[in-house]
């Protein structure tokens, strides 16, 4: 440590704005910064430290946070599983987490006027809303929506062969491993602590329910970019970019002893605040129409994907591809990479344009015939990296896999009184012919359907029910119509007036696979349960150094997400409804229990959502499936060829799971797989010793 005059000195160097003081306003400076950019590149870079700085100078405002959390805390309640989270079920992975205390201690943090800044509040409330690790929980606080910090170099987790365990090594290393063996070194430690254990610390910050899922989404992944953006090489991980501050360097020590030290940086197109005050009142403090915001800009068609083969067939988006690899390992198998259920220009209340959904339904149908066509034997469904989307596409592909199976749906939401109150008020127009609420879930009670699919609901009441699940007070187990849904809004095999085609099943249950890298969520894990229910196995690769069983799904398994912006586009009318139908002791309550629209909130949220409704299996409709442990049937890790070549992660799949190739050791028959082992104590021996084994020939390599 050095102290003194010179400290600032190289302080402002760094800046490279020498004739600044060091208490100019870091707000201010960031603004300069970014509209002089001096050369031609808009796109600014400058240190993590002065955008931390600029954060840290924002006023905080006791009465308006206060307000914030109360109506904050409206929207919350539609949350399906804040009871099941304070008490978790066992076999879930994370911490129990009392979201609406952990609220009530903000608030009071707040009214004590006990934070120094607006981002130290959001801090606290996106650390609250992280701790549910539940990828439909999310709020774009304001101050944790403006910068993004970086750390170069992305890296990666790689295994020499895919069964050893893997180690941590820069991408651009990684890359080398081949070529150039002896040139490179894997990473020994971050910032003087095990790097391991540094990435399994700061994973924790991540959306999934599981560790090995959490652990990967900090590695630069093709998959989860192609999964969210239809674009590879877009995701570096959540090491190398993240909006939580990642402290100011990162100095990474290899094993051949060098080391690197690299600044967190963050790079900026746009900063058109001249100093905090400005920052504040116009992003934090001012109402904002977030749903003006949501125009997106027009899809344009994108190109394939780097590093896939020329695919069969595949939609303008590349949320599905079909292949026939000509790879030796490969032969007589099929595969079929779903990265996403998204629709380019859904609508915010999810339904999907015509045409798309119909592209990603006849691509999956077109590819499925020509695969039995050539002869085909196996089919491999990649689902690396998918994030989810409209949960009626999911249900559809399906359907094209097993065309006489009742895709099997049920979920519940969580009973309250604003769910309740919405529901009577929404009640006589979902029952209308024309209702502008026709699917809008849990509202449109006319819609859904036991999960048989055979009986309706007589009354939102019938549907609201409410009954206690699991200390969960509940609404009755419910799926959508899928008839009503077919005919209008996504088709779906075989239903309403959609003719059944494929009729047969292409490939038995034993000849499909998935494979996912842990990252499934949502949609993904709606449709991956479906399959399994039907013998269909899984592998996941990837995930933390251990030899050890792995969760396919490990993202949000709920099944429905419910968007603020969703529930406010119906406020006024339900209000204006509410106030002529309601009695005047409910409309009280009304005032005092239903959210305000998001453009009325004391300080700026920028979007948010819940998830709705907890997903239940056949023979569990007590326990929320987000909670329910589920191991794959194989594991393997990442090698160096899988980083930009996925032929090679689907040979190596179908080396595991149909020619007879090994998984990780102890990765199999794992609790929640398809044929589960109860484990001696032995065996646990045995794996934790190989595993001191293989960390302790890392360490004299
Ligand atoms: C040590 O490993 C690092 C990381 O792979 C590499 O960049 C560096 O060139 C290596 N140094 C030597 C002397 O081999
Ligand atoms: C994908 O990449 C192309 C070209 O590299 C770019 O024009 C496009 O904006 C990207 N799409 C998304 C969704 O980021
Ligand atoms: C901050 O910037 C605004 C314009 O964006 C300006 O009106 C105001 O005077 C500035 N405040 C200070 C303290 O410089
Ligand atoms: C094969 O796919 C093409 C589209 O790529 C489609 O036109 C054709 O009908 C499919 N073949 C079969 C047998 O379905
Ligand atoms: C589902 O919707 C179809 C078409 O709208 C309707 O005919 C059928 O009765 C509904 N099913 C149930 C169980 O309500
Ligand atoms: C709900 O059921 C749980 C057991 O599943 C029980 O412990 C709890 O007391 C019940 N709550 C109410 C309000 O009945
Ligand atoms: C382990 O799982 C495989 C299939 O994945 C199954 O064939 C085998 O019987 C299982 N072993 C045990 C001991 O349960």
């Amino acid at each position: 440590m050095r102290f003194g005059p010179s400290v600032i000195f190289s302080c402002l160097a760094g800046l490279s704005v020498a004739a600044q003081s060091y208490d100019e306003d870091a707000c201010s400076q960031i603004h300069s910064r970014v509209a002089n950019p001096g050369n031609d590149n808009p796109l600014v870079t400058f240190p993590g430290q002065l955008a931390l700085r600029c954060l840290r100078s924002m006023p905080f405002e006791s009465k308006l946070a206060v307000s914030f959390v109360k109506e904050y805390r409206k929207y919350l309640q539609f949350h399906s599983t804040l009871e099941t989270l304070k008490n978790p079920p066992s076999g879930y992975q994370m911490p129990p987490t009392d979201l609406m205390g952990g609220l009530n201690a903000i608030q009071e943090k707040a009214a004590a006027n006990h934070y120094k800044n607006q981002y130290e509040f959001d801090s606290d409330l996106q650390t609250l809303v992280t701790s549910a690790y539940d990828g439909h929980l999310s709020a774009d606080f304001c101050s944790h929506s403006i910068f993004t910090f970086r750390n170069e170099p992305p890296l990666v987790s790689i295994s020499t062969n895919g069964i050893d365990l893997p180690k941590i090594y820069t991408t651009e290393d990684a890359r080398l491993l081949s070529s150039h063996p002896h040139k490179v070194s894997p990473v020994q430690s971050i910032n003087g602590v095990d790097v391991v254990k540094h990435m399994k610390r700061i994973s924790i910050y991540q959306k999934p329910q599981d560790l090995d899922a959490l652990y990967n989404t900090l590695f630069h992944s093709n998959a989860m970019s192609i999964g969210s953006t239809g674009n590879s090489s877009m995701f570096a991980g959540y090491y190398s970019s993240t909006t939580r501050w990642p402290g100011g360097s990162q100095i990474l020590r290899f094993a051949n002893g060098s080391k690197t030290d690299s600044e967190t940086i963050v790079h900026l197109r746009e900063f058109p605040w001249q100093n905090t005050t400005a920052l504040y009142e116009n992003f934090c403090v001012a109402n904002k129409d977030s749903s003006s915001s949501q125009s997106g800009s027009e899809a344009h068609p994108l190109p394939l994907p780097d590093g896939y083969p020329e695919p069969f067939v595949r939609d303008n988006f590349n949320r599905i591809m079909g292949f026939f690899p000509e790879h030796s390992g490969l032969k007589d198998i099929a595969v079929l990479s779903v990265p996403s259920f998204q629709v380019q220009g859904a609508t915010s209340d999810g339904k999907l344009p015509d045409t798309e959904i119909v592209d990603f339904s006849n691509t999956a149908r077109d590819f499925l015939a020509n695969a039995t066509d050539k002869g085909k034997k196996k089919m491999i469904v990649d689902l690396s990296g998918n994030p989810g989307g409209s949960v009626l596409a999911g249900d559809n592909l399906f359907r094209m896999f097993f065309p006489d199976k009742v895709p099997y749906s049920a979920g519940r939401f969580r009973a309250h009184d604003a769910v309740n109150l919405l529901g009577k008020v929404a009640s006589p127009i979902v029952q209308r012919p024309d209702s502008i609420l026709k699917g809008f879930p849990p509202f449109d009670w006319t819609s859904m359907v036991q999960p048989d699919q055979k009986k309706g609901f007589k009354s939102w009441k019938d549907l609201y029910s409410p009954r206690n699940i699991s200390g969960v007070e509940s609404s009755s187990l419910f799926a959508t119509n899928f008839s009503r849904v077919s005919e209008h809004e996504v088709p779906i095999n075989g239903y309403g007036n959609v003719m059944l085609n494929p009729s047969k099943a292409a490939f038995e249950p034993e000849d499909i696979i998935m494979i996912t890298d842990g990252y499934c969520a949502s949609t993904c894990t709606v449709f991956a349960e479906l399959m399994k229910e039907q013998g269909v196995r899984t592998i996941a690769f990837g995930g933390r150094p251990q030899f050890a069983p792995m969760q396919g799904l490990g993202g949000t398994k709920g099944a429905q997400v419910l968007q603020f912006s969703q529930i406010a586009s119906i406020l006024p009318m339900a209000k204006s409804l509410a106030k002529q139908t309601l009695n005047k002791e409910e409309y009280k309550k009304w005032e005092r229990v239903v959210p305000i629209p998001l453009k009325d909130f004391p300080l700026t949220l920028y979007s948010g959502g819940v998830n709705l409704l907890s997903a239940f299996s056949s023979k569990n409709d007590k326990v929320p499936r987000q909670f329910v442990y589920e191991a794959a049937e194989c594991r393997r890790f990442f090698t160096a060829e899988n980083i930009d070549k996925p032929v090679s992660i689907w040979s190596a799949a179908a080396d595991s799971m149909f020619h007879g190739g090994p998984c990780v050791p102890f990765s199999t028959n794992g609790t929640g797989s398809l044929h589960p082992e109860e484990k001696s104590t032995n065996e646990k021996l045995i794996s934790l010793f190989l595993e001191f084994l293989s960390g302790f020939k890392a360490h004299i390599v």
